[in-house]
């Protein structure tokens, strides 16, 4: 079987604040980017890496992180566009058709474990498309233009999606060729199949696995590791 991972990491970075992009930021002394993709080499099953980099960091990107890593896998850096989607778009394009999976991860989330990539990976060979997710845990309401709840939302059967999604390279290639990229819903891939139709399998995903958005995210993730060193 042969898989791709797409990183869409051309995000400015805009909550978390700091004067780079997001994929640049400095997590226990490597950048975001680095953590994601030291993972990937590691799996067995994906033969290939392809970044979506920050227009303009192509080169920062080939040298400072692939060359200065000494990282193998990645087959291609492709710039990013104005939204997620239009990054992801852009990194599948790059993608042959005859590889059999593709598996898109934010740069973002560092912590996705080994064991979660395989269980998506085996989901999507038999579903054709598998996206991890955790259910929701706080209460959400509503909120109307006047400052005064609508309503309580139930939230037995909502989800909190993460990525890795892993895709069938021509589900995603189709839904995404369908799909309007320039959307504002679209803030992540399975979107673009639930419009064109197709089913996606949701497999529980892990609550390490969260995003780094604003800066208290960064100072867990910090603590996070420095703990890992110690046990
Ligand atoms: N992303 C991307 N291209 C964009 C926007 C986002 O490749 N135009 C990537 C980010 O780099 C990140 C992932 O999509 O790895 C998730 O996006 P998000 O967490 O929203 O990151 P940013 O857009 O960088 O952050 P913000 O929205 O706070 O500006
Ligand atoms: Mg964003």
């Amino acid at each position: 079987m042969s898989a791709v991972v797409v990183i869409p990491a051309a995000g400015e970075g805009l909550r978390l604040g700091f004067s780079m992009p997001k994929a640049f930021v400095p997590l226990a002394g490597s950048p975001l980017l680095v953590h994601v993709i030291r993972l990937f080499e590691r799996i067995k099953h994906i033969q290939g890496i392809v970044i979506v980099s920050p227009p303009g960091y192509e080169d920062f990107c080939r040298n400072e992180i692939a060359e200065k890593n000494g990282f193998s896998k990645i087959v291609d850096i492709v710039p990013g566009g104005n939204k997620r989607s239009e990054s992801v778009n852009n990194g599948l394009n790059v993608v042959s058709d005859k590889t059999d999976l593709v598996l898109i991860h934010d740069a973002a989330r560092p912590f996705v474990t080994v064991t979660l990539i395989e269980k998506l990976m085996s989901s999507a060979v038999k579903w054709g498309a598998a996206i991890p997710a955790v259910p929701v845990i706080p209460t959400i309401k509503s909120e109307n233009n006047r400052g005064f709840v609508i309503e309580t939302v139930d939230r037995r059967n909502l989800r909190e999606i993460q990525t890795p999604q892993v895709f069938k390279t021509e589900l995603i290639k189709k839904a995404y060729a369908a799909g309007d990229i320039e959307s504002e819903a679209g803030t992540d891939d399975a979107y673009f199949l639930e419009k064109a139709g197709i089913p996606v399998r949701i497999v529980e995903g892990e609550r390490e696995n969260f995003k780094i958005t604003t800066k208290i995210d960064l100072r867990i993730a910090e603590m996070m590791i420095r703990k890992k060193k110690q046990s």
